[in-house]
């Protein structure tokens, strides 16, 4: 039997599929569901900063509602009541109960004095720590070493309060990515995890109004997820989760080769069902018996950028030389 272990920020998960923050992972059955389907670790749906705010001015009126892009449903009412306490309660619950790691996910847009509560998700079993924080670049007056000092600055504030390992989930809006991936995790941070996926906004053209783009990903979205994977893996410290677009076993075959140390999963077990996650581990090791890789370390990485003979293949070189061969 293959041996489909790995290791992500120093955690040792059973699997390399992880089911990510989401409404997959929003109660404590939920959370319960997903352990039970075999993920090897679960990130909770994320605790948003207004909703700690809101839990200490006992008011939520007046939050920036495109702040997050991933607050849709919890401003549409799914989370409304999960004030902290209830997060809290639900992670003691479910550590209790889950054989898996448990990751809690803060999604920030300050470095606050919110921040302060980030010790208590430890204190409540969180075998580890998920910070998503994203700032739409949007502004004229900021210029990216600011944006990038913030990210820097929010990992250094959680870092002074837990001891527990920290993931940062980024977006993919940056012009150093690689250098910033780079100060993360010379700072510290333990994992990154390439790429959360935004809010797209969409416009219906027959009523002329804005619209809510779709909210769950499409295979082909993989793409940049890989390239980054495969571009980072390797050369910064932190260990890399792959996000967005991983729908099936070959996917998930590909981001490991690619030298992600772990898969984080939304879409695809939203449209197939929590038991998807056997399926995908069922390919994974049909294709490590074919190809007589016994473990995943055997074959992580591979792939990636500084283990190939060509890296430039992932650059601009090979680009040129597809686009000539389209001529
Ligand atoms: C309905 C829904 C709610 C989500 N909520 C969160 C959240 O609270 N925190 C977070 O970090 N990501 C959240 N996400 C993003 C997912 O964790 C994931 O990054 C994204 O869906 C891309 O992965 P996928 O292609 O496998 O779906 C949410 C996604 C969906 C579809």
């Amino acid at each position: 039997m293959a041996d489909l272990r790995s290791s992500y920020m120093g955690i040792q998960l059973k699997n390399p599929i992880i089911v990510s923050s989401s409404h997959l992972t929003s109660s404590l059955d939920k959370i319960l569901e997903c352990d039970q389907a075999g993920a090897g670790a679960i990130v909770l749906k994320s605790l948003f900063e207004e909703q700690i705010l809101a839990d200490t001015k006992e008011d939520l009126e007046g939050v920036n509602l495109l702040a997050h892009a991933d607050a849709m449903d919890f401003f549409q009412g799914m989370g409304k009541k999960k004030n902290l306490e209830e997060y809290l309660e639900i992670l003691r619950d479910a550590k209790a109960k889950v054989s898996c790691p448990l990751i809690a996910s803060l999604n920030c847009v300050t470095t606050g004095s919110w921040l302060n509560y980030a010790d208590k998700l430890e204190e409540a079993g969180a075998d580890a720590l998920e910070l998503n924080f994203f700032i739409l670049p949007v502004n004229f007056k900021q210029n990216s070493e600011e944006i990038e000092n913030r990210y820097m600055a929010l990992y250094k504030e959680v870092q002074k309060r837990v001891k527990i390992p920290i993931a940062m989930k980024l977006g993919s809006y940056f012009s150093s990515l690689a250098q910033l991936a780079q100060k993360l995790s010379n700072a510290g941070v333990n994992g990154l995890v390439f790429f959360n996926r935004f809010y797209r906004p969409d416009i219906n053209i027959n009523t002329m109004e804005l619209k809510t783009g779709k909210i769950l990903s499409e295979p082909i979205e993989i793409s940049q997820t890989l390239h980054w994977t495969a571009l980072l893996s390797g050369r910064v410290r932190a260990d890399i989760a792959s996000n967005t677009g991983i729908h099936d076993g070959e996917a998930l075959i590909k981001v490991l080769l690619a030298g992600a140390s772990a898969a984080q999963i939304c879409s695809t077990l939203s449209k197939n069902g929590l038991s998807y996650i056997s399926t995908m581990l069922k390919d994974l090791e049909i294709w490590m018996n074919k190809n007589n890789f016994p473990s995943v370390a055997d074959f992580q990485g591979k792939l990636a950028s500084e283990n190939i003979d060509n890296p430039e293949f992932y650059e601009r070189a090979q680009y040129i030389r597809a686009i000539a061969g389209l001529g």
